[in-house]
């Protein structure tokens, strides 16, 4: 099992369970994290696995003939970042509460659309089968039009062709702006 679980420390509601928690799942799980999410260090490009002993000699082969190392200042900071304090993190799952909320509402104001609670990290998938225009061309126009930049859910697979995918890592105040600008395209279509 190849479990990617970069957002284990982004939930709104309950506790994150790894796959590799269920029996016999730990020796045949290989566990990706990083930094990315929970410290907000995408820019470092630090990540890190953990995986069963027969897979660390490869590994450790493939990664000394591909990439040799992170470099070692990241690694630093990568070891501050796990190792220190945790309240600047656990502060910014609260913010990220709040932009849930502010999105979500918003979005299920926004004429035929509808939007699930996320219960984890911080994407906003909402629905728009009921617009006029299909998700891949509202999302170009959204940009193209409204400044507003979105994803298709086609990007994502079979089950996201009806929808849209936002972020809401960005402040509280661009995001209502971006609803706003959704608003004001939707009303106009
Ligand atoms: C599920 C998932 N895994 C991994 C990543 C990327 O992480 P990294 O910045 O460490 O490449 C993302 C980023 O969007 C993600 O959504």
């Amino acid at each position: 099992v190849l479990s990617d679980e970069v957002y284990s420390q982004m939930l709104y509601d309950g506790e994150f369970a790894s796959v590799a928690s269920h029996d016999g799942l730990l020796e045949r799980t290989v566990l990706l994290d990083g930094l990315s999410k929970t410290y907000a260090m995408t820019g470092w490009r630090c990540g890190f696995a953990a995986v069963p002993e027969p897979l660390v000699d490869p590994l450790v082969r493939f990664f000394v003939n591909s990439t040799s190392c992170v470099p070692p200042f990241v690694q630093l900071a990568g070891v501050a970042a796990l190792t220190g304090p945790q309240e600047e993190p656990l502060a910014m799952i609260e913010e990220f509460r709040a932009r849930r909320q502010l999105i979500v509402a918003g979005l299920n104001e926004l004429p035929g659309v509808s939007c699930r609670m996320p219960r984890g990290a911080f994407y906003a998938f909402p629905n728009v089968s009921q617009l006029p225009i299909a998700p891949d061309e509202l999302a170009d126009r959204l940009l193209e039009e409204a400044g507003v930049a979105v994803l298709a859910g086609s990007s994502f697979g079979r089950f996201g062709h009806d929808n849209l995918r936002l972020s809401y890592a960005n402040s509280r105040e661009k995001l209502t702006q971006a609803l706003e600008r959704m608003r004001g395209f939707l009303e106009a279509l």
